[in-house]
């Protein structure tokens, strides 16, 4: 099932999101149904407060579906490494139309379970451990556009105001 992206303003994106506990087939439907939104949305990677839901899992795929070995699900995870620097441009698929230069480390490892809830660990650089960042921050209610500068942030927010006001977000 394809759920609706929930965008900039509502307060789930800004709330930290609470452990998953029970790893049964109500979660594997809920990456299912997480994928699928996500593929949807073209985007890259999807927390669950993304689709309205304060728990800690998120799933990513870098190759946008090409590839079935890079479909990863993160439930709990934590950095456990960081290193390097990168400085790309970042989007997120709740707050479409909105890019910015964010630094992140080039190469992060995490530690996570899986959907059945095993214990991993997994290397990223690049795009992946910039994905892994992001999607961590989803799940502790951070946003990539506080990693922004203050005044790039502010015209973001205002004019995401305006658009809501002229009912366009
Ligand atoms: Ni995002």
């Amino acid at each position: 099932m394809i759920h609706p992206i929930v965008k900039f303003g509502d307060p789930v994106l800004e709330t930290p999101t609470k452990w998953v506990e029970k790893f049964d087939e109500d979660l594997q439907k809920l990456v299912d149904d997480m994928f699928e939104s996500m593929y949807a949305a073209s985007g890259v990677g999807l927390a669950a407060p993304q689709i309205g839901l304060g728990q800690r899992i998120t799933v990513i795929d870098v190759s946008n579906g090409k590839t079935p070995e890079a479909r990863i699900v993160l439930a709990n995870p934590e950095i456990i490494y960081a290193d390097g620097q990168q400085r790309e441009e970042e989007g997120c698929l709740s707050i479409p139309g909105f890019r910015g230069y964010v630094e992140r480390p080039q190469y992060v490892t995490v530690r996570a379970q899986d959907a059945q809830g095993n214990i991993f660990e997994r290397k990223g650089e690049g795009l992946l451990a910039r994905a892994f960042c992001h999607e961590i921050d989803h799940l502790n209610g951070v946003l990539f556009i506080s990693h922004l500068s203050m005044l790039k942030r502010d015209m973001i927010k205002r004019k995401i105001r305006k658009m809501k006001k002229a009912g366009e977000w």
